[in-house]
């Protein structure tokens, strides 16, 4: 799948899918911006881009901040003119009971990382993405199609971000953008040492029929996928990709 010429925009690629994703484009051709909030890690993330002969623009941002989704996206207009695809992956995870007093608290600090940030930079790059014809692909979680105990903020965000992509799929067809979805099952990333919990991917793994968790470059291959020309019809759709596990669930 070639995306030569094409600019691809990955935020939360500093670390696991997102970094995965961006090397992904960029072995394919593509023009890359890679966004987080970690310097060091995008860096590293940017050299092995650079391996497959450019070295993509690093912006060091949160997408929390509405100031920095302005700015992720001018930089990007201003270095390459345009936008082909936007992908939303930047996210985190939190556990906790509803009991303890704190769900409030947890429900606002990741809406504002899992969600806002996901209709803001679609609302910025919209007007780059009619020109182009090109798409959006969201990273969700099987989180946003059923519970898990103890996860209750982070699946009502990870289902907001299915149901924004269809609202915006319907909305952005008729521009000529395509949106999609990704919602991976367990995916062998830091995601729980990187929000500081004593929690292991691989044991979530157990739970699927195949008896695994996925590697990130399963997760980035699906969104390249949607990404592409292959999928030209494609438009609000939720590719499940979670080995089984909502089978057994
Ligand atoms: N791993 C799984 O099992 C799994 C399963 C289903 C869905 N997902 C989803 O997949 C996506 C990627 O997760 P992952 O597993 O790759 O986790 P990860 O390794 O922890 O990566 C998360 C990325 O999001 C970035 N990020 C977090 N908060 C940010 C902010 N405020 N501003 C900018 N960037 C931010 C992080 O970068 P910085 O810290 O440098 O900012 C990092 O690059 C998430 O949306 C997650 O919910 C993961």
């Amino acid at each position: 799948m070639s995306f030569k010429n094409k600019v691809v925009l990955v935020t939360g690629a500093s670390s696991g899918i997102g970094a995965v994703t961006a090397i992904l484009f960029a072995k394919e051709g593509a023009d890359v911006v890679i966004v987080a909030r970690n310097e060091n890690k995008l860096k590293k993330v940017a050299q092995d881009c650079a391996k497959f002969g450019k070295y993509p623009l690093v912006i060091k941002a949160d997408v929390s901040d509405d100031d920095d989704d302005r700015r992720i996206i001018n930089d990007t207009i201003e270095k390459f003119n345009k936008l082909d695809v936007l992908i939303n992956n930047a996210g985190i995870v939190r556990f906790g009971p509803i009991l303890d007093g704190q769900i409030t608290d947890q429900y606002d600090e990741i809406m504002k990382i899992n969600v806002r940030p996901v209709l803001r930079l679609t609302s910025l790059a919209a007007p780059y993405l009619i020109k182009t014809k090109g798409n959006i692909v969201n990273v969700s979680s099987i989180a946003g199609h059923t519970v898990t105990d103890q996860m209750a903020a982070y699946s009502v965000s990870k289902a907001a971000v299915i149901n924004f992509s269809r609202s915006s799929a319907l909305e952005l067809a008729r521009h000529g953008i395509r949106v999609n979805v990704v919602s991976p099952g367990p995916v062998n990333t830091n995601i729980f040492v990187n929000a500081g919990l004593p929690l292991k991917v691989e044991d979530f793994g157990i739970g699927t029929a195949f008896n695994r968790a996925s590697a990130p470059e399963e997760i980035a291959d699906v969104i390249m996928y949607l990404a592409s020309d292959k999928a030209t019809s494609v438009t609000g759709t939720d590719i499940v990709a979670d080995n089984g596990y909502l089978l057994v669930k």
